[in-house]
């Protein structure tokens, strides 16, 4: 596989390679819903490349930056079944060099939601896509609905910053259960792991709610709430009904297209899920 590390490097490998490059950031412990933005950069895209960067300007103090699984071993197996022509692992010194001094931030769609539980987490995010974007030049890139804000956001900046840049979406990979992909469901024992099935349950049921013709919000929001609460080691970080362009928490009726999401807590485990639904559409 061919791994690289450094930006001058990589500069090197990319000046010799033309046509579509479809680029998939990642922070590692690579699981399917990782693999399927791979899947679809190959399918779309002549060329793949894949960053492994556990970036740390994107935790504050007390997350789990610490203990963030780690198996690069693992990821490089996986992504060995994949056309892929680099794999770009920098280290913390060639991202944030002695005297790194800037950020790059959303500062409307960054405050809500994750934005508010999270500080600095999007500033950190922003950040490290964008310096990724300068280095890896890629035509397309490619990202999961799973972090359906840092989607939102991350379209926001190319179109702000004018990136000549195709923004992917991809659907959220789930596991049989139901329960949404994430490197955190590794800190979950098989108990937890129940426990956090009840997301998915929630949101189906709101989703159900939706498509036989509920339109208040707050409805669907205590939906939500109560299907949560039927699972007592579960703590409610939030439950959001929002306009899914703006990302205002509807209070009323809801029109055109929402995002419903919330994060929850199992354990020190803090899981987030969410769907998106238009009315336009009805799914
Ligand atoms: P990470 O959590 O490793 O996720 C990398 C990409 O995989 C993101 O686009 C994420 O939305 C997608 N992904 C994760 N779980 C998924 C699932 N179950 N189904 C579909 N896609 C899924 O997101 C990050 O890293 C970082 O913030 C990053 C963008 C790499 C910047 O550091």
């Amino acid at each position: 596989m061919n791994t690289i590390n450094t930006i001058q490097d990589f500069r090197i490998w990319r000046e010799k390679v033309s046509g579509s490059i479809g680029f998939v950031p990642t922070m590692g412990a690579l699981h399917k819903g990782h693999l399927s933005l791979v899947e679809a950069s190959n399918n779309t895209c002549q060329h793949t490349v894949v960053s492994i960067y556990l970036n740390p300007a994107q935790f504050s103090l007390g997350e789990d930056l610490n203990t963030y699984p780690k198996n690069l071993i693992n990821d490089l197996e996986k992504l060995s079944k994949y056309d892929i022509g680099a794999i770009f692992l920098p280290t913390d010194l060639e991202m944030y060099p002695l005297n790194y001094s800037t950020y790059v931030n959303e500062s409307k769609l960054s405050k809500v939601l994750e934005g508010k539980s999270r500080q600095s987490f999007f500033r950190g995010v922003t950040t490290v896509v964008a310096k990724l974007f300068n280095i890896i030049c890629p035509t397309h890139a490619f990202f999961g609905e799973k972090d359906a804000q840092q989607l939102l956001i991350i379209k926001k900046m190319v179109l702000d910053l004018a990136y000549n840049i195709q923004i992917i979406s991809c659907p959220i990979i789930r596991e049989d259960s139901g329960l949404s992909m994430s490197s955190r469901n590794i800190y979950l024992s098989n108990k937890m792991k129940k426990s956090a099935c009840i997301i998915n349950n929630a949101l189906g049921s709101a989703k159900q709610l939706l498509l036989s013709g509920e339109r208040d919000s707050q409805t669907i929001r205590e939906n939500i709430i109560n299907v949560l609460k039927q699972e007592r080691k579960l703590k409610i970080d939030y439950v959001s009904v929002a306009d899914g362009e703006s990302l205002n928490e509807i209070l009323g009726e809801i029109q055109n297209q929402i995002l419903v999401s919330t994060a929850v807590f199992i354990g020190k485990t803090r899981l987030i899920d969410n769907f998106s639904f238009s009315l336009s559409t009805n799914k």
